[in-house]
């Protein structure tokens, strides 16, 4: 479904993200790790049109989408969330996915995006009551606000820039099904980032990781988890430690 290639994105004299490859098949999850700064949204940006690669290739179903503008990006199939919310404060929680779901679809129709609206809200557990204020959504509220917004986009490829610091354990928990139900039943593809290894972990299918905007390891969780590359650059990290305690209080 998606194919990169050499991916490049330079600020100034600083490299970002430094020839980065991977693929995507449809239907799968793919996690994208790696410590703060690495380069993983910077690689949403690129792939959503935020801004374009300084070298590379994106192909989405076979075609060339680097450089596209957002809105062209969207209307092919990839719906992103953003790692910070900031939603429209003085629309409701439904006016917010109603107006991703009309401009995201291409189709500016507002019964369409009405209907992506409420089933958006539905699938991640927000009301659907149309008068329900953005205003009282805490951390994990405004985490599945960014989902329902792009799911209401309609997407095929969801790039989910998550990033669970804010949430508690139980909200992880619930985050990391979400993403799984949504893939799931509703088919979606998905690449997720996230910092913290653990819960991301259970859910992917396959990891990928980033170090200073460099791939430094990629495949299955149990193989990654073990990479003496992968141990080096968590050791010690305030996310590692998290992820320890998360695994130890499971067990
Ligand atoms: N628009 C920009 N202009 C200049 N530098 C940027 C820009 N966007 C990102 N960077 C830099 O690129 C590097 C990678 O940032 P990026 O946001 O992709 O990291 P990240 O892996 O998403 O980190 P986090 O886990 O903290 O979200 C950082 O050093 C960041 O400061
Ligand atoms: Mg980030």
């Amino acid at each position: 479904m998606l194919v990169v290639e050499g991916l490049v994105k330079r600020f100034g004299g600083f490299t970002a993200v430094s020839n980065v490859s991977f693929k995507v098949g449809q239907g799968e999850i793919l996690g994208l790790i790696g410590p703060n700064g690495s380069g993983k949204s910077t690689i949403f940006n690129m792939l959503s049109g935020t801004f374009p690669p300084s070298a590379g290739s994106i192909k989405f179903e076979g075609e060339e989408i680097a450089g596209l503008a957002p809105h062209r990006i969207i209307n092919r199939g990839i719906g992103r969330t953003f790692q910070i919310p900031r939603p429209f404060r003085r629309l409701t929680i439904f006016e917010n996915v109603e107006l991703a779901g009309f401009y995201g679809q291409g189709s500016h129709s507002r019964a369409k995006a009405d209907e992506a609206a409420e089933k958006a809200l539905a699938m991640v557990g927000l009301p659907t009551d149309r008068r329900a204020p953005v205003d009282g959504l805490g951390a994990a509220g405004l985490k599945k606000l960014e989902l329902a917004k792009a799911l209401a986009t309609s997407p095929k490829l969801l790039l989910a820039d998550e990033s669970l610091g804010g949430l508690d354990e139980a909200e992880m928990d619930q985050a990391a099904d979400m993403l799984r139900k949504i893939r799931d039943e509703l088919g979606i593809t998905i690449i997720w980032v996230e910092h913290i290894m653990g819960v991301l972990m259970r859910v992917v299918d396959r990891v990928m990781v980033l170090d200073h905007g460099e791939k430094i390891s990629e495949g299955v969780p149990s193989a990654v988890s073990s990479d003496p590359k992968v141990i080096e650059v968590y050791l010690g990290t305030d996310a590692d430690a998290t992820q320890a305690a998360a695994a130890e209080k499971r067990r």
